[in-house]
């Protein structure tokens, strides 16, 4: 009949053109998964600490950790659940990147290398985490590792297409400075502030050095109404609603500066991309107003001991052995003393995935993962046909 030899005439003739392109076109809608490397503390740690000789205080690797169950039980996450880069992991359609320190972890994905109580100094928590330092030189062992594997050129390709996230300083101004006389006895908080963020930067231009480009970084959150600092605030009749005004302050002028930096290093790094947010307010906000963003309690954490629950007790197996634990982690902004829940971390990943320009810019997640920076399709067609050729 007609009507079928046209058909297999035609599909005869897309079979043809097909060979002939080659697998660039039509693998075109198809995109292809981009890495995603993590670098951070607790807000991040997705199981590093449950390898480390470490305090009690840096892990989570036990109930009731993960006691909504969707990985089963505790993984090391300081969560009820998930953290942010679970969900930003899945929305880049990406399988859940692994725990560097994780047994025969695959790497073709990316990696986290973040650890509980890791900070940007390595004074910070010192021996007792992962610092950023040490961070960086896991991830050259991995590049090292990816280049074996796939060969240079292609460990070169997804080691600049991949999404680098960074998530620190908490620690160096709770444990490292607030916490630590000794420290504001040598530094004046600018001074401090100045250290963090020269080393921060010296981080970020290491890796950019080692070939990444697209970065992301969720900013610090107003670390004085942590419910751990709440519950040791000397002055809680001040202002602020009873937060401990001191480490708020370091945390906005760390915000500040890296701002400042990020946005420099854009014009003078040729390639470099970022997603910066600023979610000291966001946060502010759902502590004062919960019922707006789905939440009933935004102050006192589901899981800990005392005032705020700010005693850091939860697990019973750190310094305070007795816990309460709330029946509705849902219905909290905050998890333990230190940590919000994983329906904060749901929040904070949608805006830092597809979030408006005044809440994450220049670029938000989705843009650097589909690299949607302003390249034309005409680029990225020639790209690829040069790259089959
Ligand atoms: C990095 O931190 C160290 C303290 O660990 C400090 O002495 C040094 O000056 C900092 N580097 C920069 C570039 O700020």
């Amino acid at each position: 009949m007609a009507w079928t030899r046209r058909q297999s005439h035609l599909s005869i003739l897309s079979f043809i053109i097909a060979v002939l392109l080659g697998p660039s076109l039509c693998s075109l809608p198809e995109k292809i998964p981009v890495a995603f490397f993590i670098f951070g503390d607790s807000t991040v740690d997705v199981g590093n600490n449950n390898y480390i000789k470490t305090v009690p205080e840096n892990q989570a690797g036990f109930q009731p950790y993960g006691n909504n169950g969707v990985f089963g039980g505790p993984t090391g996450r300081f969560s009820d659940g998930r953290v942010i880069v679970d969900f930003i992991a899945q929305y880049a359609k990406l399988p859940n990147i692994p725990a560097f320190l994780e047994p025969s972890a695959e790497f073709v994905h990316g990696v986290n290398f973040a650890s509980g109580g890791a900070g940007i100094l390595p004074e910070t928590h010192q021996n007792l985490a992962i610092d950023l330092r040490k961070q960086l030189e896991n991830f050259e062992e991995v590049q090292r590792s990816l280049s074996e594997k796939l060969g240079d050129a292609q460990a070169e390709d997804l080691i600049s297409n991949a999404v680098y996230f960074i998530s620190m300083g908490s620690n160096d101004y709770m444990g490292g400075y607030v916490g630590n006389p000794l420290m504001q006895q040598s530094y004046s908080p600018q001074q401090y502030v100045g250290m963090v963020i020269g080393n921060l930067t010296n981080a970020i231009q290491g890796l950019y050095q080692k070939g990444a480009r697209k970065f992301g970084f969720l900013g610090l959150s107003p670390l004085g109404c942590l419910p751990a600092l709440r519950a040791v605030n000397p002055n809680p009749n001040n202002n602020e609603g009873g937060c401990f005004e001191d480490a708020s302050a370091l945390a906005q002028a760390h915000n500040g500066a890296i701002s400042t930096v990020l946005r420099s290093l854009e014009h003078h790094l040729k390639g470099f991309k970022h997603a910066n947010s600023n979610f000291y307010n966001w946060l502010a906000d759902r502590m004062i107003n919960p019922a707006k963003y789905g939440f009933k309690e935004g102050v006192v954490a589901c899981c800990g001991t005392g005032p705020f629950k700010g005693t850091y007790s939860c697990g019973g197996t750190r310094t305070v052995k007795e816990f309460e634990l709330c029946d509705s982690p849902k219905s909290h902004v905050w998890w333990d003393s230190f940590h919000p829940t994983e329906g904060i971390h749901e929040q904070f990943a949608l805006e830092l995935w597809g979030g408006a320009p005044q809440d994450v810019g220049p670029y938000n997640l989705e843009a650097l993962f589909n690299n949607d920076l302003g390249t034309t399709i005409a680029d990225i067609v020639d790209k690829d046909v040069d790259a089959t050729i």
